[in-house]
């Protein structure tokens, strides 16, 4: 009989047919997952999950009694409780390093469209309002040479360093929960302590994990400390911050602008007041979003679910005591 798999929302098309040829494969997108009964009765003889985003908590695994492994189509995994899994003898799965270069892509991308305020102006034009030569109204900022505030030292803060020091010849600051010789050297990197980074750096870039310490890292007191032409990217997700002490910032102009490729709530509510706002960027959750990157990710996640299903260690096991407990 075939093992069987859950999918959730996201497995690229290829990855998934090579599933379905091997395993008994249910997806399912766009749905409650504590309250979808279709989705609930087929996790009850599941015996892996895979996908993007999937709320797993113990109430998900009490539906799951026979999961042995749950993939994350992402290299975040702030949707698992990893020490719920862990207790259960579970393994979870992430997709590291693949997406590094294309995230750190994306979020130059929005640094600058938001500092040369592309979108507005991409807008402007194709309403037919390019009547005569530009204003000082629609000037933006430069990139080039300004000072570049990195919140999350890992493998894409650094892709991102390397883009703005060798690219654009920025300067990096940086905060992180350890220091990174290495990073100072290579990127002539400076070590700040948070309040520090925010009050020196012109674009503030957000890239930590989502954790309990992470979570509201930013909220009224450090948009207040950050320069009032500083410019606040997030690139990590929509929790890291307080999503309503970032509007009033940028309502009271205690900021200039944003670029916002994460939401407290996604996919954001059309009400959201950042969506009305000529000076803030929005993008949904686009971070590794191309067709490489998206394809490497779905097949990498797949590469971990079957070594998890066949007995074996995953290249990208999270809680490695559940590996050492089955030793
Ligand atoms: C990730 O992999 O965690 C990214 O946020 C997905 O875009």
């Amino acid at each position: 009989m075939k093992q069987k798999i859950v999918v959730y929302n996201r497995l690229e098309a290829p990855v998934l047919h090579k599933l379905q040829e091997k395993y008994e494969v249910h997806f399912f997108k766009d749905i409650n997952t504590k309250t979808d009964p279709d989705f609930i009765a087929h996790l009850a003889g599941a015996d892996a999950l895979i996908g993007l985003e999937l709320p797993v908590d113990r109430e998900l695994l009490d539906h799951a009694p026979n999961v042995k492994i749950v993939s994350n189509v992402s290299v975040g995994y702030n949707n698992l409780d990893i020490d719920e899994l862990t207790k259960r003898g579970i393994m979870a799965t992430n997709t590291p390093g693949i997406l590094t270069d294309t995230v750190a892509d994306t979020m130059m991308t929005i640094l600058l469209s938001t500092a040369r305020r592309v979108p507005e102006l991409d807008h402007w034009v194709k309403q037919g309002d390019w009547e005569k030569m530009i204003e000082v109204e629609h000037y933006g900022i430069d990139v080039h040479h300004k000072t570049l505030g990195i919140i999350g030292m890992g493998r894409i803060g650094e892709a991102i360093a390397q883009r703005a020091h060798f690219g654009f010849d920025m300067d990096i600051l940086y905060h992180n929960r350890s220091r990174k010789p290495e990073v100072e050297e290579k990127f002539n990197a400076t070590y700040c302590d948070l309040d520090d980074l925010l009050m020196q750096a012109d674009f503030i870039c957000l890239m930590t994990p989502l954790t309990p310490e992470t979570t509201g890292l930013l909220g009224e007191r450090e948009f207040k400390l950050m320069k009032q032409s500083a410019i606040f990217i997030n690139g990590s997700r929509g929790k890291t911050i307080v999503e309503a002490d970032l509007i009033e910032a940028l309502q009271n102009g205690e900021i200039a602008a944003a670029g916002l490729d994460v939401f407290e709530e996604e996919p954001v509510h059309p009400d959201n007041p950042l969506l009305k706002m000529k000076n803030v960027i929005t993008v949904p959750h686009i971070g590794s979003s191309t067709w490489e990157t998206e394809l490497k990710m779905s097949e990498l996640a797949a590469h971990n679910l079957e070594l998890g299903l066949e007995g074996k260690c995953p290249p990208n096991l999270i809680n490695k005591r559940v590996w050492e407990m089955q030793k």
